[in-house]
């Protein structure tokens, strides 16, 4: 069934949002450069991307965005000065990035929203299904979801996209979706969407979160759809109307997520990302694990004071 299909190759990263919640970091350097840990947010999505077999990275950036496409290029002096001095491990580290993937760029313009991001798109995408990989949303490198994803697109056709079970109360700060079991564990048929709904509105608690496998009908589907939530082209509202029609690129499934996540827009979040990452990493989890457990119990001994 699978084997008429042309393989996925393609991913698109919106990039041209603002990152206001970082400010004064986010000034003048983009929220996708912030490091979790040593490397910036950025590379982590691309990585992952990478490791789902899309070696084609197409990045939808705005004003400001310049330091996005320096880090994916080659440093020439840099990577002289590294050489001169035989440091090889550090020049591994700064080639790491440029040899990723091929990377392209197009630029947002006026910012429209995420749906609007995603038409800009359509010129490099062309007609076959791709995938959208959301910078704010952090996917721990050992819980392949956009492979399990990319597979489920494969088998089924129609668009695929992330759920995640959230607290009803934080249902507002998402994209929902109604969905009901399907044979296989963990996938759900989508009926119905809705961009950021109150609690009272929502119609489950699966969240939407930032990883989706399109079908190319979706252009189409964006071009007609008007602003929603506020005032900006929703790609949640498009999704709904290929649910509700099949014909225009559905049907849509989702596959639920049960493994780490980290928001790395929000900063309490992030700094939860790091302190994680930062614990398992070979290199600096030993040491940082011990200074931790040393701080956490100072401060379970102090005074607490709320
Ligand atoms: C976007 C989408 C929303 C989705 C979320 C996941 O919202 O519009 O449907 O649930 O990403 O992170 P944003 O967080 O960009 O406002």
């Amino acid at each position: 069934m699978t084997s008429s299909r042309p393989r996925i190759s393609k991913a698109v990263i919106p990039a041209a949002g603002l990152g206001t919640r970082f400010l004064p970091a986010t000034k003048a350097t983009p929220k996708e450069m912030l490091p979790v840990v040593d490397k910036p947010a950025i590379q982590y999505v691309v990585e992952e991307a990478v490791t789902a077999g899309l070696p084609d990275v197409l990045m939808v950036t705005g004003r400001n965005k310049r330091p996005l496409e320096d880090h994916f290029d080659r440093n020439y002096e840099l990577e002289e000065v590294l050489r001169s001095k035989g440091d090889v491990h550090k020049l591994d580290r700064v080639q790491e990035s440029s040899d990723l993937a091929t990377m392209h760029y197009v630029r947002q313009g006026d910012p429209k929203g995420l749906g609007h991001a995603i038409l800009c798109a359509a010129p490099h995408v062309g007609d076959q299904p791709f995938a959208v990989l959301l910078g704010d949303d952090l996917i721990d490198p050992r819980d392949p979801l956009l492979t399990h994803m990319v597979r489920v697109q494969e088998e089924r056709g129609g668009s695929v996209i992330a759920l995640m079970e959230v607290e009803p109360a934080s249902i507002h700060l998402y994209g929902c979706a109604a969905a009901t079991p399907t044979h296989t564990p963990d996938v759900v048929q989508v009926s119905d969407l809705v961009e950021k709904p109150s609690p009272a509105e929502a119609p489950s608690n699966l969240a939407i979160i930032g990883r989706y496998v399109l079908d190319p009908g979706v252009f189409e589907v964006l071009r007609k759809t008007e602003p929603g939530r506020g005032g900006e082209i929703q790609i949640t509202d498009a999704l709904q109307a290929m649910a509700a029609d099949p014909t225009l690129g559905g049907p849509v499934h989702g596959v639920v997520f049960r493994g780490r996540r980290y928001d790395t827009g929000d900063r309490g979040d992030y700094l939860r990302a790091i302190v994680r990452l930062a614990c398992e990493r070979e290199d600096l989890g030993p040491e940082f694990r011990a200074w931790l457990r040393e701080y956490v119990a100072g401060e379970m001994a102090g005074p607490l004071e709320d």
